[in-house]
């Protein structure tokens, strides 16, 4: 059953912690980052508890907001959110010539919208690795609820130490989650060691473009908002990205961002200047109501303390991401496809 109300949104802050702990995990969570006066080397050095604490934190606002696929998608005009989400996950089948009895894993698969839809288009057999325990579960009770339990399966584990063996699938895509990686060449090794030679990895990456330029103020600190709402320990650019793919052994079949020529901006369901009925909750007007729900809500005790502090971060998300997307700085949307050789 979805859970998009107001009360499985508050029942859902802290995933699997004592709800007790919310406070204090929003608290040294944002003690990561550089908005708060944290470093890159910490957050890298303790990825897995900065990572999981967020996505403990924030995976109930991203359903009640976003539904259960957690990324964004460049969109046609006339086109719903919804529907661009769903064409994006489609493009990523097609461009692995995704069908029946190929084995596939998803890096990674949060609570596996993604996976599953990918899974009705191409009837092929899916494995979603993720670190949460937490999307894992709720993972999991979707899939048996789509009755895709047979072709769907979620698996937790590292994509820095990925439970498989050498050469074990037919093809691997990534869909805006290697973003958390600590270093990017090590995960795209593991990937390229999994997968069977000859076959193809395909990613949307988050990463920061040309225009980024790491001496101009506005620009770093759109950088640290954006690592900070999000979970992140860095951002790349796209050119250090497909440098990784390349040194990890891949050769590149072809690269694009698709934020550049995207007719509706991938931003837009965040721009507080946009009013949308059929994704409402994104908009700044949405946003605020869920702030003062989540308020009430925590003041009541029905929601764990510290869980309007979760929804202040996700704001700071949802500015960083406008200001990237308006300024050119930066994509969710750099697309990939790359072959092992044989
Ligand atoms: C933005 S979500 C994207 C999930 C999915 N691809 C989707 O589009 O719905 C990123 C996911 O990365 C997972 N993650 C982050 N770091 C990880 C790691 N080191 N190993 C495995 N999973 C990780 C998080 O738990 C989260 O589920």
């Amino acid at each position: 059953m979805s859970k998009s109300g107001a009360l499985d949104l508050a029942f859902g802050v802290g995933g699997r912690m004592d709800k007790k702990e919310v406070k204090s995990a929003v608290e040294q969570y944002e003690n990561y980052h550089g908005y708060f006066g944290g470093d890159e080397e910490t957050r890298k050095a303790n990825y897995n508890d900065m990572v999981n604490k967020y996505y403990d934190l924030v995976t109930s606002f991203y359903e009640y907001g976003w539904g259960e696929s957690f990324h964004f998608a460049p969109r046609w005009k006339g086109e719903s959110l919804k529907e661009s989400i769903k064409r994006h996950e489609h493009f990523i089948a097609l461009q692995l010539g995704l069908k029946r009895g190929m084995k596939v894993l998803d890096v990674v698969c949060g609570i596996g919208g993604p996976l599953r839809e990918i899974a009705r288009f191409s009837f092929a057999s899916i494995t979603g690795l993720c670190n949460s325990e937490y999307q894992i579960t709720r993972g999991k009770e979707l899939n048996q609820q789509a009755g895709l339990s047979e072709s769907c399966n979620m698996v937790e584990g590292d994509f820095m130490k990925m439970p498989f063996p050498d050469n074990t699938f037919d093809a691997i895509y990534a869909i805006e989650a290697t973003c958390h990686a600590p270093d990017v060449l090590g995960c795209y090794k593991e990937i390229y060691r999994a997968l069977k030679p000859g076959q193809c990895f395909a990613a949307y990456e988050w990463c920061l473009t040309d225009h980024f330029d790491p001496t101009n103020e506005s620009h770093q600190k759109t950088r640290a908002l954006i690592e900070l709402g999000d979970g992140l320990p860095d951002i790349r650019t796209t050119n250090e990205c497909l440098e990784a793919v390349r040194l990890a052994g891949f050769e590149v079949v072809w690269a694009k961002d698709f934020a550049l020529d995207s007719p509706v901006p991938w931003y837009l369901p965040l721009d507080p200047r946009r009013l949308s009925m059929t994704s409402f909750r994104l908009t700044a007007v949405g946003r605020v109501i869920t702030k003062s729900i989540v308020k009430t809500l925590e003041f009541v005790r029905l929601a764990p303390a510290g869980t309007g502090r979760v929804s202040s971060v996700l704001d700071k998300a949802a500015e960083g991401l406008v200001e990237g997307g308006r300024k050119e700085i930066f994509t969710p949307n750099y697309f990939f496809l790359a072959r092992k050789p044989l």
